[in-house]
Parts: C-alpha cells; structure tokens; sequence
C-alpha cells in the first residue's frame, strides 16, 4: 500500500551508455522529487548504465534475451522483475528492444519512452540520420507512454533544437541529447505528480499550479542556447 508522501517506485529498462538515466537518478536525488529508482534492468551485460545505477546505489540487474525462448516470455520475465520490486512506473532509457503487448498490457500507462525526435517525425534507429537526411530544421526529443507501437504512444513531453548548417549525426545528437537529460526528468515528474497521465489513449495534462519553467519546458527547455544557435544559424544565411 502507498501512504500519502511516499515517492514513485520506478524501474530503468537501458541498454547501453545511460546518460538519461544518469539524469533521472540525478533528479530522483533531489529533494523533493516526486519518484526513486528502485532498479535498473539491462538487456546487455556490458551496459554502462547499470554501472550508473550501481555507483548511485541502485539495483542493477541483466536479464538476458538469449536465456528466455521467444520475446513474450522474456518480456513476462522483465514484469516479474518489476513487480517483485513493487515497481509503479517504467522508465525506458535507450532500452533497444520492442515491447510486446506482454509487457505493454501488464504496465499499461505506467510506462513511458524517451525517443531523439520530435514524433510522430522518424521513429525507430538512427533518428538523428533520418532528420537530418530529409532536410529537417528543427529537431528534437519526445518522451512518450509506451503502447505496443514503435515510439507511438500517446507524447507527454518535447523539447525542440534547431538543426544547424554543417551538422552531421554527432553534432545534432549531442544538442537532442542535452535536451533529453532535461525534458526526461521533467516529464518523469509530471506524471509521478498525476500531472500527466494516460487516458484511452490519450494523454491528459495538468498543468494547474506548474511553475512556468514547468510548463515551458514542455516546449523548450532553454531558450538560452536555443537563441545562440539561432546567431550562428544566421551566420550561414546569404
Ligand atoms: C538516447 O538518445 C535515447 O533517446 C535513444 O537512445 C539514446 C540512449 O542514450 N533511444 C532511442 O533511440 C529509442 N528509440 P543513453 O543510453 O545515454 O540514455
């Protein structure tokens, strides 16, 4: 049972280096934040991020694909992980993998992605290339509740950048990148509050009450560096 002041249970699905985990169990550490990671689960072993976790104090465990005979039933193993930790709330953080329905049914708007675009724009690998290969000017991130599509489900939070003359791959991914180690907390705390939840497929905002920064955050989180790209934008301009 949770009592009134308890914070969120919240379980990490990575797959690799973890940076937006770092920032959520950063932000868990704050005083005052609505959520606590309780366990991080890695598909791969040699995962950085469960190092993070386990430097920060939190369980790390792998639960490995090849040890279980198709995705449903390594799916159900991840739900069994969960909830033996009476886990409240999913958090995918560059978890490469598609969740079946197994997983999605059981943690129905209580799990949520962090995808390096703006959605429904280039879902799926290698983001960042897509938009820059069609020419995007402005880019970005999206945290979303997960359904059973890929990167599909119904957007709590975006942060958009500006997609810059000269960028390649690494360039744009680090900008999106720095904006996902802000909109992730952000969005992660929305709805540990119920200031965001998911409803027939909807999500449905609270936003009553929400600082400013909150709310712009939903947008942008800087307008700062925002504002320097821009100049430099215009230095490109004819
Ligand atoms: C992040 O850019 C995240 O948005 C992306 O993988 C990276 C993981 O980095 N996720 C996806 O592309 C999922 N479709 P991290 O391990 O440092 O957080």
């Amino acid at each position: 049972m949770t009592r009134p002041g308890d914070r969120l249970r919240v379980g990490v699905l990575v797959s690799g280096r973890g940076s937006n985990l770092q920032a959520l169990l950063d932000a868990s550490s704050r005083p005052g934040y609505p959520a606590e990671i309780v366990v991080v689960i890695s598909d791969r072993e040699r995962a950085a991020a469960l190092d993070r976790a386990r430097t920060a104090g939190v369980e790390a465990l792998v639960v490995n694909p090849k040890d279980f005979a198709d995705r449903e039933a390594f799916d159900l193993a991840l739900v069994s992980e969960l909830n033996a930790r009476r886990v409240g709330l999913v958090c995918t953080a560059g978890f490469m993998r598609i969740l079946s329905a197994a997983f999605t049914n059981a943690f129905a708007g209580r799990a949520m992605n962090i995808h390096p675009s703006l959605l429904p724009a280039f879902p799926g690998l290698h983001a960042q290339r897509q938009a820059l290969e069609h020419g995007a000017r402005v880019s970005g991130c999206t945290v979303h509740f997960v359904d059973s599509g890929l990167d599909s489900g119904p957007i709590i939070a975006q942060a958009a950048v500006p997609v810059l003359a000269g960028d390649g791959v690494e360039a744009l991914a680090a900008r999106v990148l720095k904006a996902e180690h802000q909109v992730y907390p952000l969005a992660l705390r929305l709805v540990a509050e119920g200031r965001a939840r998911m409803e027939n497929g909807r999500t449905v905002l609270n936003l009553a009450g929400a600082s400013e920064r909150a709310s712009s955050a939903l947008v942008a989180p800087d307008l700062r560096p925002l504002a320097e790209n821009l100049e430099d934008l215009a230095r490109f301009t004819p």
